[in-house]
């Protein structure tokens, strides 16, 4: 994509990232919001800059990652430039800080060190959709976050066995959403990288059949198999 000089490639065309992000917003009656990262490279760190234009252009909100193109995911994300885009008094837009919130602690760090409006957590979500209820009870611990309510779950709220049935629901909303088929590819993947089965022994086997099921049926019963030596690991 970025080769096209589409997604981060625009990074290499500022100029014209900024005509289409005009011309986008021009076109629709909703709101518009932008996703880019720090820059095409490390001699390129343009987004304090960039950021002012785009707000120029008349979109709502920016969310930053804090890389550059050329790191892909290499290195940690910078996130000194993201608050200095936030605390630049000419910025008006909410500001979403991205890259490397892995836990509910760097989350709430984010906030406080570097004033963001809003956090956007990526990869640590793969096989672990609860981690924003996490974020959620540690940034309002007064409030009981009601995430949970969507999943019909006997189980309490944050126990291994909860958790196996947040990923069951979550393959039968892929599944719903698209087909059987396509369903389990795009989430069979997140179940099998999953901390919950951390600590089992010979995950491996497990851990391929999962990436390998082609059913609902087939990857409930593997679920179903992991869910006992989890009980037998934490028992
Ligand atoms: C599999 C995958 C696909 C992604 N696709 C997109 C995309 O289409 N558009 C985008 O702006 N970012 C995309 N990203 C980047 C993420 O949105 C995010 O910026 C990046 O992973 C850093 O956040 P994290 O450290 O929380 O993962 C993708 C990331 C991954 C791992």
């Amino acid at each position: 994509v970025a080769g096209k000089g589409a997604g981060a490639g625009m990074l290499q065309n500022i100029p014209k990232m900024l005509e289409i992000t005009r011309a986008v917003v021009d076109a629709v009656d909703i709101p518009v919001t932008v996703k880019t990262r720090l820059g095409w490279d490390e001699g390129s760190k343009v987004i304090v800059d960039l950021a002012e234009s785009l707000q120029d252009c008349g979109i709502r909100a920016l969310t930053i990652h804090g890389r550059t193109r050329a790191q892909m995911y290499t290195g940690e994300a910078d996130w000194t430039l993201i608050g200095e885009v936030k605390n630049n008094p000419r910025m008006t837009i909410p500001i979403i800080g991205n890259g490397d919130i892995t836990s509910p602690e760097r989350a709430r760090e984010c906030f406080d060190r570097y004033g963001v409006d809003a956090v956007m957590v990526g990869r640590a979500t793969f096989g672990r959709p609860w981690i924003f209820k996490e974020i959620m009870d540690v940034l309002n611990p007064e409030s009981v976050s009601v995430a949970h309510e969507a999943v019909k779950s006997g189980y309490p709220v944050m126990s291994a066995d909860w958790k196996i049935d947040v990923l069951k629901e979550q393959v039968l909303t892929s599944v719903r959403r698209i087909d059987e088929y396509r369903g389990i590819l795009h989430s069979r993947r997140h179940l099998a990288a999953s901390p919950v089965f951390k600590g089992i022994p010979n995950f491996r086997e497990t851990r391929i059949a999962m990436l390998r099921a082609e059913t609902v049926d087939e990857l409930f019963a593997i679920l179903e198999r992991a869910r006992e030596a989890v009980r037998q690991v934490t028992d």
